[in-house]
């Protein structure tokens, strides 16, 4: 693995590179923007950090035109994080992007299919699991190669959460979130467990309701404090931990928007699950044991995004 590009230079698309450079995994991150200099600024400031933090990886600043101009740089890349996109203002539901976001989206994923057909694409920008769908229409790259990130990134809320809650290390809660990246999230306490025990024998569940809410919310409350953006801190570091298992191939698995076409019983839809992640993007889907309501819920959230993905066809 040696090339992997991000698109979208803004402040998600800047720390995802800055981490997968700091990784030292590979030999180039490309940075493109449509801002004139912005990604070249960018990319120049980060190369500067590599004496002081000690790695080799190599940032190319590029800036890109919106008729697909540029994109020659991402040639022979391994991975593609498409960040490109606009993020929430205070009140908005990330369903408000849809439009906009759609028209960048699409050209961004017919330019990256262009010169970077064998690249595994990580969606993030919102709403996330039908700009993920779009990618994989516009660029037609096989669907297992284009996957989104939420689950990791509400994941770690949760987990963050439940560890300041109890006061105990992060590094001994495990918790899952899966569904949309939105309204239809699904948290699965049923799968949360505190150094290896049930968080039901640790919260009562009145707490864990809370703590679910406060996940499910957890985007919306960083806009509201920040009022000029959303979050893109613990954002970068999921996406970049999705980037590297690209790279690495070792089938780790995550919580990633996924093409779901038969597991737990639903068709055909891009959905946030448990999946094995390697060189070829998912590998596999995992079927986590959920129990009924969970299920249910699961179900509810395939339903929903359904219906709006089917939208984005004709963006
Ligand atoms: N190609 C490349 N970059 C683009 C394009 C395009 N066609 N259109 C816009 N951009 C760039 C903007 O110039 C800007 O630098 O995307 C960047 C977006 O950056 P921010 O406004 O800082 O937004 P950010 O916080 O990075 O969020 C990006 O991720 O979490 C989601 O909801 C969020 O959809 C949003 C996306």
């Amino acid at each position: 693995m040696s090339k992997v590009t991000v698109v979208g230079a803004g402040f998600y698309g800047s720390t995802t590179a800055q981490r997968l450079a700091e990784y030292d995994v590979f030999e180039t991150v490309v940075l493109t923007d449509i801002v004139e200099g912005k990604p070249e600024g960018l990319a120049l400031d980060m190369n500067q950090s590599r004496p002081i933090e000690g790695f080799e990886t190599t940032v190319v600043g590029v800036t890109t035109g919106t008729d697909g101009s540029g994109y020659e740089a991402i040639e022979g890349s391994d991975v593609v994080v498409i960040t490109a996109g606009f993020p929430r203002k205070p009140g908005m539901l990330r369903m408000d992007l849809l439009e906009k976001n759609a028209g960048i989206v699409r050209p961004v994923s017919e330019s990256v299919a262009r010169y970077a057909p064998d690249a595994v694409i990580i969606v993030v920008t919102n709403p996330l699991d039908e700009m993920t769908a779009l990618a994989q229409l516009a660029s037609g790259l096989p669907k297992n190669r284009v996957l989104g990130q939420a689950g990791m990134l509400d994941t770690a809320r949760f987990s963050n959460f439940v560890a300041t809650e109890l006061g105990v290390p992060v590094g001994s809660v495990r918790t899952l979130t899966l569904g949309s990246h939105g309204e239809t999230m699904v948290p699965v306490p049923s799968a949360c467990t505190v150094d290896g025990r049930p968080l039901a024998e640790l919260l009562p569940a009145e707490k864990v309701d809370e703590l679910v809410t406060r996940t499910r919310n957890g985007g919306a409350e960083i806009v509201a404090l920040l009022k000029t953006g959303s979050a893109y801190y613990a954002p970068s570091a999921a996406a970049a931990r999705m980037a590297k298992a690209v790279a690495d191939d070792a089938g780790a698995v995550m919580p990633v928007c996924a093409w779901v076409d038969g597991e737990f019983g639903i068709e055909g839809v891009y959905l946030g699950v448990e999946a094995e992640i390697g060189r070829d993007g998912v590998r596999r889907v995992v079927q986590t044991p959920l129990t009924e309501a969970e299920t249910a819920a699961l179900h509810e959230a395939a339903q929903a995004v359904r219906a709006k993905q089917a939208d984005v066809a004709g963006m």
